[in-house]
Order: structure tokens, then C-alpha cells, then sequence
């Protein structure tokens, strides 16, 4: 991982790593049901990413919540009829689901799970680089602040950032495109659009590599890959489908291979093996093959998620998400769009 990452969450995340799943079946249990418990008394939902911990996800399931891609967790906390959103992601998911709910309460198990690419783009900074460029249409993608978000016209997450930059191409649109310059990369190369790019990227994605994977394909020739487009583009080009962590678990599913190399966090193999179990999923090689928490697969931020912070969140109704009045109406605009597409 960079060094955008601080160094006590880095060791904090070494130890998650090595620790692997620290739960035993009888705190658990335990846990769940106090958990279930809470969201019937208090009218919540949960919605998690794919990327949090299993069990996690597994609740989430049991409660008729919303596991899914940060496209349609945003979607779900519109729909849901719940007053209370328990958010397991990272920050900019909680700030979405309040942008566009003002009204409800949405709580986080952590607020310290933040996203590279969002640190990457500060508001001030990015708002001195559009106004170098007036005449463009600025967007952005769901990885960033509510405060970028407010100067965006576009909000659009990898499922449908291809679909969004080719509608405003054809309208003969010039575009600034933040902050993930491989995910930018790979929307100019199949679109031609005129794309102007913020320089970030995410620490997980960055450290997929090329030569790895080409190597780990000789050993699996009948495998195939799939990449998530927050990957450097020579790893992208390797891939049989590439797509944002929904388009991966569907593409796992119809693709005609029983093998699958996988170039996104690791945290997705628990609904890979569920929807195809007779089938192999293999991580794809990172830079630091054997180096533990160099680069390992796996978002330090997603991982701060615990059935333990999530149970005392709810207890305690904490860590709130709270947005600006004056973020939140600006910021609506840029979201609304991105829902409605
Ligand atoms: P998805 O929208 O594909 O779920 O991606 C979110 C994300 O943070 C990937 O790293
Ligand atoms: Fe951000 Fe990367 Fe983590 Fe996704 S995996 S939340 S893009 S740092």
C-alpha cells in the first residue's frame, strides 16, 4: 500500500490480515442476534459493500438488506422505507446515502474508513483545477468527497461511468474526469472522448500487476480474468471482462470458464463462491506477492468494518453522517443524475 495510507491503520490492518476472522461461533451468534435486534427496534437497514467482511455481507443478507456495488447501495437507501441506514463501506458511501437522505439517520461502524481516492482529490485543490477549464463538463466519480461531489455535474460509479462519458460525448461534450486516472484511462480508450484527468488512484487496484498476471495465466491457461477499471490499463487489457464489482459477479456467472482469476479486493470472493459454488476463484498477483500488507488484496479502509463496531454503532447510535445544508443541495444535483441514469 502507498503511503497515503497512515501508519496506525496500516498495523491495524497487518493484524486484521494475519488474524484473518477472529470470530468464534459462539460470540457470533451473539453478536447477529443483538445486531438483528437493534434494527427491528430502531427501524434500520443495513447496506454493505462487497468488500466488507463476510459475515457482514452474510447479516446484511439475513436481514433483508442490501449487499451490493456503491451504485446500487445509493439506489437502496432511496427505495428502503427504513429511518435508520447502517452504512458498512467507506466514508463516501455514508455521505451518499445521506446526500441523498437528508431526512434519515445514517450511521458507519467507523468513520475512519475513508478511500485513497477521495484523499487523493481535496475539494480546494480540485476547484482551482476546474476553473482552469470552464467550458468542460466536470465528472466525478463516486470516490470523492460530498464537497467535490457539490462542484461535479456528474457523479457516476464504474458501472456507469463508460454509459455517462459516451452520452455526453455524442452531445459533443469536453470533459474533466476525477479522481482515478486508470479508470479514466480505460473510459478515454474506449470512448475517444476528450477527457481532461485528475491525477489519483486507489492503493488496492494500483498494485495489480501485469507481468504477475500473465505469468499466473500460464499456470491457469483455461482460467479466465476478471478486472475491476480501477487497474493500471496493461492489466486491464489482459482481461476477459472488466467492470465494476457488480459487472465482475455477473460476468462470473455467465462467462463459459470454471476458473477465474480475480483483479479486485478480495472481499467479493465470499458472493463469487456463492453464486457460482462449483466454480475456482484465484486473487490475482499483487506487487508484493509475499509481503503481507504491502499490497495484499485487500482495502485497509473496508476492512475496519466488524460485526463488533457495527453491534456498538447501534448501540450507542454514533458515528452520524452529517453533510452541509448548502454540500447537500449541490451535491443532490451531481447524485440525482447518477441515480436516475
Ligand atoms: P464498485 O462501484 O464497483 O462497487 O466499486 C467501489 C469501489 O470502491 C471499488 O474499489
Ligand atoms: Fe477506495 Fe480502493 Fe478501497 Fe475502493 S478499494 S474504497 S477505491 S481505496
Amino acid at each position: 500500500m502507498n503511503n497515503v495510507v497512515p501508519n496506525h491503520l496500516l498495523k491495524k490492518h497487518q493484524k486484521n490480515i494475519l488474524n484473518e476472522k477472529k470470530y468464534n461461533s459462539e460470540n457470533l451468534q451473539t453478536l447477529k442476534s443483538s445486531i438483528k435486534k437493534l434494527l427491528k427496534d430502531k427501524n434500520g437497514v443495513l447496506i454493505s459493500h462487497y468488500y466488507v467482511d463476510h459475515e457482514i455481507q452474510k447479516l446484511t443478507e439475513e436481514t433483508n438488506g442490501c449487499v451490493s456495488d456503491s451504485l446500487q447501495m445509493a439506489k437502496f437507501g432511496q427505495e428502503t422505507e427504513a429511518d435508520l441506514l447502517v452504512v458498512s463501506g467507506v466514508k463516501f458511501m455514508g455521505e451518499t446515502s445521506k446526500i441523498l437522505n437528508p431526512e434519515k439517520t445514517v450511521l458507519m461502524p467507523t468513520l475512519e474508513a475513508t478511500c485513497s481516492l477521495d484523499l487523493g482529490c481535496p475539494a480546494e485543490e480540485f476547484k482551482k483545477f476546474c476553473d482552469q477549464f470552464p467550458d468542460r463538463e466536470v465528472v466525478v466519480y463516486a470516490n470523492t468527497s460530498a464537497e467535490v461531489k457539490a462542484m461535479a455535474d456528474w457523479v457516476v460509479t464504474s458501472s456507469i461511468a463508460l454509459d455517462v462519458v459516451e452520452h455526453l460525448d455524442s452531445q459533443g461534450k469536453k470533459i474533466i474526469w476525477a479522481p482515478d486516472k486508470h479508470l479514466g484511462k480505460y473510459i478515454e480508450t474506449k470512448t475517444q472522448a476528450d477527457m481532461i484527468m485528475w491525477d489519483a488512484s486507489c492503493v488496492v487496484h494500483d498494485e495489480f500487476k501485469f507481468q504477475g498476471l500473465k505469468k499466473m495465466k500460464k499456470l491457469h491457461p483455461e482460467a479466465g480474468i476478471l478486472v475491476h477499471p480501477e487497474s493500471p490499463m496493461e492489466v486491464i487489457e489482459l482481461a476477459d471482462a472488466v467492470g465494476s464489482t457488480s459487472q465482475i459477479i455477473n460476468a462470473s456467472k455467465k462467462l463459459d470458464f470454471k476458473k477465474f482469476i480475480v483483479a479486485t479486493d478480495k472481499g467479493i470472493f465470499y458472493q463469487l463462491k456463492k453464486e457460482s459454488p462449483e466454480k475456482e476463484f484465484f486473487e490475482a498477483p499483487t506487487a508484493g506477492e509475499g509481503a503481507q500488507c504491502r499490497s495484499c488484496s485487500q482495502c485497509p479502509w473496508m476492512g475496519l468494518n466488524s460485526l463488533e463496531n457495527l453491534e456498538k454503532t447501534l448501540i450507542e447510535m454514533k458515528n452520524t453522517i452529517n453533510v452541509p445544508e448548502k454540500i447537500t443541495l449541490e451535491a443532490q444535483k451531481s447524485l440525482n443524475r447518477m441515480t436516475s441514469f
